[in-house]
């Protein structure tokens, strides 16, 4: 069953992370600070998959006006290949298209196999011709 996030719920939230193995910025984006502005300005973006009263997987949607952005996808390894992922990111689409995203986009690191089969499955296209380019006040942001 997929649920809002709230605040409340951010020790589950990095304690799913860790389980799950994600790469995130606790000093950065991921700070408990941040992701409570990032919630209060767009509630319907943090979703968590229950099983029960557990969360078992977590998806963040961001909206930069000119696309829309899946982020922060992960799933406790012992719910795994059930489907979970495919059902967040069918939600994150659904809030996504309200806000008016026409795209969609996912940025995946290159050993990561597993989660390029889930998007090609999830009717994503892989565009080999891009590279990430970023600059940043340090790694921890
Ligand atoms: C990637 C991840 C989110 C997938 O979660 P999941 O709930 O197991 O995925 P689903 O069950 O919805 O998978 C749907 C389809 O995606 C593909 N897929 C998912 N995981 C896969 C894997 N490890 N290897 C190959 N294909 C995979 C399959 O086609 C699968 O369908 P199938 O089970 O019928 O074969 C999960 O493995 C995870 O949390 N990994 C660590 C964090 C991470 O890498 N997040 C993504 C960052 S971009």
């Amino acid at each position: 069953m997929i649920r809002k996030l709230t605040i409340d719920n951010y020790d589950d939230i990095v304690g799913l992370w860790n389980r799950a193995d994600l790469s995130y910025k606790p000093e950065g984006r991921d700070s408990r600070l941040s992701i409570a502005s990032e919630m209060e300005a767009n509630p319907d973006f943090f979703m968590g998959a229950y099983a029960g009263n557990k969360l078992v997987g977590t998806v963040i949607a961001s909206w930069d006006l000119r696309k829309g952005w899946i982020n922060r996808l992960a799933v406790d390894p012992t719910y795994r290949r059930k489907g979970v992922a495919e059902t967040l990111i069918a939600e994150a689409e659904k809030v996504l298209r309200k806000k008016g995203a026409k795209i969609i986009c996912a940025l995946i690191e290159g050993y990561n196999s597993g989660s390029m089969e889930l998007f090609k499955k999830c009717g994503y296209v892989e565009d080999r011709d891009v590279t990430y380019f970023s600059k940043r006040e340090s790694n921890k942001v």
